[in-house]
């Protein structure tokens, strides 16, 4: 993608990688379009810094089709979106009290990263050029034993966008996985679990996104986890991150 030039929306960019990642994409020379579910956040994002908004929940189809039809119709040269809305949660498997939030982590990670690529797909193929980017997660290569189905939702982002890249081969969309490692942000209600800097992380992904890289974006940080199996290290990794937990 050309980050001095594109239309983009990102759904989830009202806090976290997603705020941080409009606002470099922005201060680029791109126009930017945020999504995720707090009006008062989106209106305020939209006075602070000009972003269009749009209300969406992923996790519910109906408003990710309305949302999709609203933003092609206000911004028709919109050539790539980028599914960053996502929650996790622990989960403790030993009781079955865990369920509602597996549900929930499924909805939100899972289907939700579906239902964007339903009602965004079809415009971004009618673009001479266009960028799609789901987001995984470097638990997706080697799990987090604390967060069990977030896990399982990112590995399965992961496998899902490779049968979409496939899909897609010889269209006109450029299909990116932004795989990120522990960043510090609001994701697990502002926790410290040791994630880096947003400032830092952000600075890479923007010069992995003008370098070209793909088909997946990989920062430094994250390379351990997505090379685990590879590299032998899986279940050593595995265990170092649970014991960090206790
Ligand atoms: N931070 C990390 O360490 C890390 C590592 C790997 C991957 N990731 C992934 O990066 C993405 C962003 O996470 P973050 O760390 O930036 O956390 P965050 O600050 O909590 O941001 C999550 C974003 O998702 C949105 N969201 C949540 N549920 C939604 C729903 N049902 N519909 C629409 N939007 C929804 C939130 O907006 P509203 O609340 O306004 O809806 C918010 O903008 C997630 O997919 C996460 O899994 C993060």
């Amino acid at each position: 993608m050309d980050t001095t030039s594109s239309t983009v929306f990102i759904s989830g960019a009202t806090s976290g990688l997603g705020l941080a990642l409009a606002q470099r994409l922005q201060a680029a020379g791109s126009t930017v379009v945020i999504g995720g579910r707090r009006q008062d956040r989106l209106d305020a994002l939209a006075a602070e810094h000009g972003f269009g908004t749009v209300v969406i929940d992923v996790a519910d189809a109906e408003s990710v089709h309305a949302a999709g039809a609203d933003v092609v119709a206000r911004y028709p040269a919109l050539d790539t979106v980028v599914t960053m809305s996502g929650i996790m949660r622990n989960e403790d498997l030993r009781s079955p009290d865990h369920t509602a939030d597996a549900l929930e982590t499924v909805q939100t990670n899972l289907v939700g990263t579906i239902h964007l690529i339903d009602a965004f797909l079809p415009h971004l193929l009618t673009r001479p050029a266009a960028t799609l980017i789901t987001v995984s997660s470097g638990l997706a290569f080697v799990p987090l034993a604390a967060t069990p189905t977030y896990n399982a939702t990112k590995a399965a982002v992961h496998s899902y966008t490779q049968a979409l890249r496939q899909q897609l081969v010889g269209s006109s969309v450029e299909v990116l996985e932004l795989a990120p490692p522990a960043v510090q942000t609001d994701l697990m209600s502002g926790a410290d679990f040791g994630g880096m800097p947003l400032d830092a992380f952000t600075d890479e992904v923007m010069a992995l996104l003008d370098a070209g890289a793909a088909p997946e974006i990989l920062v430094q940080n994250v390379q351990p986890l997505r090379w685990a199996e590879r590299d032998g290290t899986h279940q050593q990794i595995l265990e170092a991150m649970a014991s960090r937990e206790h």
